[in-house]
């Protein structure tokens, strides 16, 4: 096991010119979190103390997605080595172990850096430990150097490879552990003699070997360590991401009826034996608990749902709802801000937006909580058992008292107390035949146009 301090970098300063975006490529998000946030937490169970992101100028939000990161700013993009350079002022005294690992290759596992720190500190104590991989496609990538004794030799970018190297097919993933004494030294001796006139981060590994000093590789799976260059490469990602997000839910023993069409986020908690049907979104921020259904097309974020409750098909849950258990939302129902206690229902048609819904109360279908005034949102709260007959619109702020009855089509726009009834809708006016001489008349009207002028039908 690894002893002492561990530093960690993330690389995120380039520009991502392939993504094609005005975004900073770091943060465009995967399974509802941005990229770097996948990165910084398979590093935190390392405790890395401290944690360093170097970004580029002009790439602010960055530090938003990585509260707890030292942020470093790399002024010009001359590459891997100098970018670690640029971290250097923030990790003080540089001493234990520093890992270095790229924003961009958010699948990586907390696994597999824990294993780089072990054979850093198992004889020989290699000052560079590398994380290789082998993709199907070596193009994009450095080639591991590997000695006859299984050391690692060196680094060799593709275009700066020979025939030979080119063969290789086991590939640098980016991430390394290095021994944090010797980095200051090593990245010293970093020359821009390449094919691409940048500072090279993998030549350490060389100038280490030049040292007499050892270096070792480990190798992990090749989905694990995905870079993600493109919005292609970034669609390839979240699909792995996926799932992975679904086989933990099915083991979990979440019942996705078809799990391909059923979208997770990193943070998604779903309790045993729910039953997700196909065509769910679950944005960030969802816990649902055991024995509730989620029926199709649902579209659920930032919302907590209770035992036993059934929601959609076709519903929209947005940030800050709270579904009770046994409570039943349904059909074209969206609910934002609000609580709906257990029992309680709006199975059609309805918005319930800054509100509180009592137990076993019913919300009829097409009810609309109207909270925006243009200006200001206001809450509408309604009490345990109340009945809310379909079609009606609650002005808030408002409340309706415990055992209350509104009557279908009303609109309210004053408190109504507990167990009291209001209706408030126009008086209806009947008139005995009025139909059937209306028909008359507009049929008379409709002939009377459609003759010709001579007067010929
Ligand atoms: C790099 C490696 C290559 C490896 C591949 C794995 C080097 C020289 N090459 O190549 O061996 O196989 O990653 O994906 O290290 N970055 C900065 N500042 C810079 C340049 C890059 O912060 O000046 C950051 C980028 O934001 C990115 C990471 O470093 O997160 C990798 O940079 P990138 O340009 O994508 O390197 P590759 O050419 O892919
Ligand atoms: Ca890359």
């Amino acid at each position: 096991m690894s002893s002492g301090k561990i530093a960690a970098v993330i690389l995120a300063a380039g520009k991502g010119v392939r993504m094609n975006s005005a975004i900073p490529k770091v943060m465009h998000p995967l399974a509802g979190r941005p990229m770097i946030a996948h990165v910084v937490a398979a590093l935190a169970p390392l405790a890395p103390d401290p944690l360093v992101v170097v970004v580029g100028p002009d790439m602010d939000e960055i530090a938003t997605a990585v509260p707890s990161a030292h942020i470093a700013v790399q002024r010009d993009q001359r590459g891997t080595g100098d970018a670690v350079k640029a971290a250097l002022p923030a990790l003080d005294r540089v001493e234990g172990d520093v890992l270095i690992v790229f924003g961009d290759s958010p699948l990586i596992g907390t696994e597999t850096m824990r294993q780089m720190l072990e054979v850093r500190h198992r004889a020989p104590e290699p000052t560079v430990v590398v994380l290789g991989f082998r993709p199907d496609d070596t193009q994009q990538y450095g080639r591991l150097i590997v000695a006859p004794d299984g050391g690692l030799d060196a680094i060799v970018e593709h275009r700066d490879a020979d025939a030979e190297q080119r063969k290789v097919t086991l590939c640098n993933s980016g991430v390394m552990a290095v021994d944090g004494a010797r980095l200051p030294a090593l990245l010293d001796a970093l020359r821009d003699d390449n094919e691409k006139g940048e500072f090279y981060l993998t030549d350490i590994v060389g100038a280490a070997r030049a040292d007499g000093a050892p270096c070792a590789y480990v190798e992990a799976p090749a989905e694990d360590l995905m870079g993600i260059n493109s919005r292609a490469e970034l669609a390839d990602a979240e699909a792995a991401m996926q799932r992975r997000l679904r086989t933990a839910m099915l083991a979990a023993g979440v019942a996705l009826v078809d799990p391909q069409t059923v979208y997770l986020s990193h943070d998604t908690e779903i309790g045993r034996d729910t039953v997700v049907e196909p065509h769910v979104i679950f944005g960030p921020g969802v816990r649902v608990g055991e024995r509730a259904v989620i029926k199709g097309f649902s579209h659920i974020e930032g919302t907590t749902i209770a035992d036993g409750a059934r929601v959609g098909p076709y519903a929209r849950l947005r940030p800050g709802t709270e579904i009770g258990a046994d409570a039943h939302v349904g059909n074209f129902v969206e609910v934002k801000n609000a609580v709906l206690a257990a029992g309680a229902k709006a199975n059609h048609l309805s918005y319930i937006g800054d509100a509180s819904v009592g137990e076993r109360s019913n919300i009829g279908a097409g009810t609309i909580t109207c909270n925006y005034d243009g200006f200001l949102k206001s809450r509408t709260e309604i009490g345990e058992g109340v009945f809310i007959g379909s079609n009606t619109a609650l002005v808030a702020p408002v409340s309706i008292g415990d055992g209350a009855i509104v009557g279908a089509g009303s609109t309210v726009d004053r408190d109504v107390e507990a167990n009291a009834m209001a209706v408030a809708r126009p008086k209806i006016v009947l008139r005995s035949g009025s139909a059937e001489s209306f028909r008359n008349r507009k049929r008379a009207m409709k002939e009377g146009r459609q003759k010709k002028p001579d007067g010929k039908a």
